[in-house]
């Protein structure tokens, strides 16, 4: 068993290093630094139109400007309720955003990837809003939210979901990946989770914010920097769990087990099924699963909920 776990985590640790997801350089996408590229779904005159006949009555009050009472209705309530998901161009930050947009929500996609947000929100209109932001880097991240509030003029909900690994062992960790890792988990979750509750409190919205650990954070399977920064997640929702409960604002973590995105994808079958195995219901998550987990949280269903650990794990972990 201890030799197969070891071997299992070899196999992570290559994939994290080769997956198309995860192991990114931020400086080799310097388009989004120190600023935020706003990426309009269909063309600017299309949208410049549907602006002016959001004043005509009828139209979704989340995109008029200025707009402090979301309404309810729609599936699980989110009709015109203003929701921002990080590392939004896949996975499931992707499927979150999906999830959001199909119940009636105005969707804000943010990722580091700015064409994969523009796909994620296709499809929406007016209703979609695709940001190129780098959520460890403040200016990119105020740029994002004061885009947001220039648009919408209110937020209801905040899910962080971008994050990254690097595949080192804990003697060999360069400064660098350490930097880059906490950087991009923990402090851009600090940074979006800041901007949003003040754009949610200006708003005048009871917000839900949701973020995402992971389970390594508990069991330590991983890289040190990602467990690191995934355990910090867990802790900076707690505090500010009962700091912004004053002012109508819930945050919660969801802690996934191991969810079939391109995280994960390209791990040798024999791993998988290894893994797999010790997956007490017998498979992975899927993202659309944690999209619905992340819809119960922000809706009224979850409103006596904040501070916690949500784990979404098929029974693999306790926590
Ligand atoms: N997939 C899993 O098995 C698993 C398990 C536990 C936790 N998680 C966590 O869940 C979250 C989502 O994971 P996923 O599997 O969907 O990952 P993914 O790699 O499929 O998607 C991550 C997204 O984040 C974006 N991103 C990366 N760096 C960014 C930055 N600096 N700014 C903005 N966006 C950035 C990427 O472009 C990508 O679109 C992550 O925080 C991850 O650590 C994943």
């Amino acid at each position: 068993m201890q030799a197969e776990r070891g071997r299992l985590r070899s196999a992570l640790i290559v994939r994290l290093n080769r997956g198309p997801g995860i192991v990114r350089s931020d400086d080799n996408r310097g388009t989004v630094h120190g600023r935020v590229a706003l990426v309009l779904v269909d063309d600017v005159r299309s949208l410049q139109a549907e602006k002016t006949a959001a004043h005509s009555a009828g139209y979704p009050q989340c995109v008029r400007p200025g707009n402090v009472q979301a309404q309810g209705g729609g599936q699980m309530g989110f009709a015109d309720k203003v929701v921002f998901v990080t590392g939004a161009g896949q996975g499931m930050g992707r499927a979150i955003v999906r999830h959001f947009g199909d119940a009636g929500a105005c969707v804000v996609a943010a990722d580091i990837n700015a064409d994969a947000a523009a796909a994620a929100v296709a499809g929406y209109g007016a209703k979609g809003l695709a940001l190129a932001c780098n959520v460890s880097d403040p200016a990119s991240v105020k740029s994002a939210f004061d885009t947001v509030a220039e648009r919408f003029g209110r937020l209801d909900v905040l899910i962080n979901s971008a994050g990254i690994g690097s595949v080192d062992a804990f003697l060999d960790t360069p400064d660098d990946n350490w930097m880059r890792v906490i950087g991009v988990n923990l402090t851009g979750t600090f940074l979006c989770c800041r901007e949003g509750a003040r754009l949610m409190q200006k708003g005048g919205a009871k917000g839900a914010i949701i973020n995402v650990s992971s389970t390594a954070a508990m069991s330590g399977e991983g890289p040190s920097h990602y467990c690191a920064s995934k355990a910090g997640v867990m802790g900076l929702t707690r505090s500010i769990a009962r700091e912004l409960a004053a002012s109508g604002i819930r945050v919660n973590t969801i802690v996934p087990g191991p969810t079939n995105t391109p995280m994960m994808a390209g791990i040798p079958d024999e791993w998988m099924q290894s893994m797999i195995k010790a997956i007490p219901l017998g498979r992975m998550c899927e993202p659309e699963e944690i999209a619905r987990v992340a819809a119960f949280l922000a809706s009224e269903d979850a409103g006596f909920i904040t501070g916690q650990n949500i784990a979404v794990n098929g029974g693999m972990a306790f926590i």
